[in-house]
C-alpha cells in the first residue's frame, strides 16, 4: 500500500479505500462473515480508510463489529443523509452504530444549496467539538466544487471520477489543488461495468441492486463505452486493476475509494492496484478515446504533464 494526504490537513490515508457501499447491499447480497473478513484483509494489505452512510443498509453496524479493538487503526469516513432529526443528531446515532466516540471525516451527501448554509455550520460545529476530526463534501457537479470550495474550511471533497466520467474533476485539478483540500474518487469501476466482467445482455434481477432499474439500453451503452478503454488492460492485471488505478494517476487525488465485498476483490484491490501505474503514453491514449466519445462537457484543456509518481 502506498499512503496520500487528504490535502492540507495532513492526514495520511492509504491512497486505496475502502467503499463501504457494498457491504450495506449496493450490489445485491451480502454474507455478513465475508464483509469482516474482507475488511480484515484490505486492513492487511495496508488499506486505514473507509467511508460509508447510514442509508448503506447495515454497512456502519457491521462496520462497527469490525471495528471492536482496531479502531485506531482506520479512518473512519461517514455522511449526514438529509435525516430529518438533523446533523447533529444523525451524528451522535452514527457514532452508536460505529462504536466510536468521534469520526475522523463527517460528510454532507450533497453540495448545501444557498438555503442550506446552516448545515456549513453544523459541519464546524462538529469539528470544533471533536466529533469529526476532519469534514467534508460529497459532490457531483463542477457547479457543486464551485460552490464547495468558495466555502474555505471544508477539509475534503468526495466525487465521482472514472474513464468514463473524466468531469468534474479534470476540469478542477488547478482550483482543487490551490484549494488544499483532500480528494476521495468513487465510482472508478462505474458500479462494476469498467471491470470488463458485463456484457450487453447482463440483467441484475435483486430489487436491492443498485443497477436493477437500468434499462437494457443503458447496460448495452455502457458496457460498449467500457470496452472503448480496454487497451489499457494489457499493462496491468486486470481491466479491474486498469480501471481503479487510473485516478491514482493525478497527485491531486488522496484516496480511490473501491466497493469490495469479498475476500477476493479485496486481494485485488488493496493489492494489486497500489502497485500499479498507467504509463504517460497510455494516460494520453485515455485522454484522446475521451475526447473522442466526448467525455468532456468543458472547454478546457487536460495539463501537459500528467504523472506524478
Ligand atoms: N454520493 C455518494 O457519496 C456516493 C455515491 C456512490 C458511492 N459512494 C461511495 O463510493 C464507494 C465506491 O463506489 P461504488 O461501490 O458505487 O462503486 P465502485 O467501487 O466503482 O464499483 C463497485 C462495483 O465494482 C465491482 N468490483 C469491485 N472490486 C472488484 C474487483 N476487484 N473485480 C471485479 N469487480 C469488482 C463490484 O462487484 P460486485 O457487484 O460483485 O460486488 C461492484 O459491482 C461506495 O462503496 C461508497 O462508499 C458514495
Amino acid at each position: 500500500m502506498n499512503y496520500r494526504v487528504f490535502g492540507a490537513s495532513g492526514v495520511r490515508v492509504s491512497e486505496v479505500g475502502f467503499g463501504g457501499w457494498g457491504i450495506g447491499g449496493a450490489y445485491g447480497s451480502v454474507d455478513r462473515a465475508e464483509s469482516l473478513r474482507t475488511l480484515a484483509r484490505a486492513e492487511e494489505l495496508g488499506c486505514n480508510f473507509v467511508d460509508t452512510a447510514m442509508v448503506y443498509g447495515d454497512s456502519e453496524l457491521v462496520l462497527g463489529e469490525f471495528l471492536a479493538g482496531r479502531r485506531s487503526k482506520w479512518l473512519v469516513a461517514t455522511k449526514f443523509s438529509g435525516q430529518p432529526e438533523g446533523l447533529e443528531a444523525t451524528l451522535e446515532k452514527q457514532l452508536v452504530r460505529l462504536g466510536t466516540d468521534a469520526v475522523d471525516l463527517y460528510q454532507v451527501h450533497w453540495a448545501p444549496s444557498r438555503a442550506e448554509q446552516a448545515l456549513y455550520d453544523a459541519l464546524y460545529r462538529i469539528r470544533k467539538s471533536g466529533k469529526a476530526r476532519l469534514v467534508g463534501i460529497s459532490l457531483y457537479s463542477i457547479g457543486d466544487i464551485n460552490s464547495v470550495l468558495k466555502q474555505g474550511q471544508i477539509d475534503v471533497i468526495q466525487l465521482p471520477f472514472s474513464l468514463l466520467d473524466p468531469d468534474p474533476f479534470l476540469a478542477k485539478l488547478d482550483a482543487i489543488r490551490r484549494a488544499g483540500v483532500g480528494v476521495i474518487i468513487r465510482s472508478s469501476l462505474k458500479e462494476g461495468f469498467l471491470t470488463g466482467k458485463y456484457r450487453r445482455d447482463a440483467v441484475f434481477p435483486d430489487p436491492n441492486d443498485q443497477r436493477h432499474g437500468w434499462t437494457a439500453e443503458q447496460i448495452a451503452s455502457t458496457v460498449d463505452a467500457a470496452e472503448q478503454f480496454r487497451f489499457i488492460e494489457a499493462q496491468t492485471a486486470s481491466m479491474a486493476v486498469a480501471a481503479a488505478c487510473y485516478p491514482l494517476s493525478f497527485a491531486e487525488t488522496s484516496t480511490v475509494i473501491l466497493g469490495t465485498k469479498s475476500v477476493a476483490q479485496a486481494d485485488s484491490n488493496f493489492g494489486l492496484v497500489p502497485g500499479t501505474r498507467l504509463s504517460d503514453a497510455t494516460l494520453r491514449r485515455i485522454e484522446a478515446r475521451q475526447r473522442a466519445m466526448r467525455l468532456y462537457d468543458w472547454k478546457g484543456r487536460i495539463r501537459d504533464t500528467l504523472s506524478f509518481f
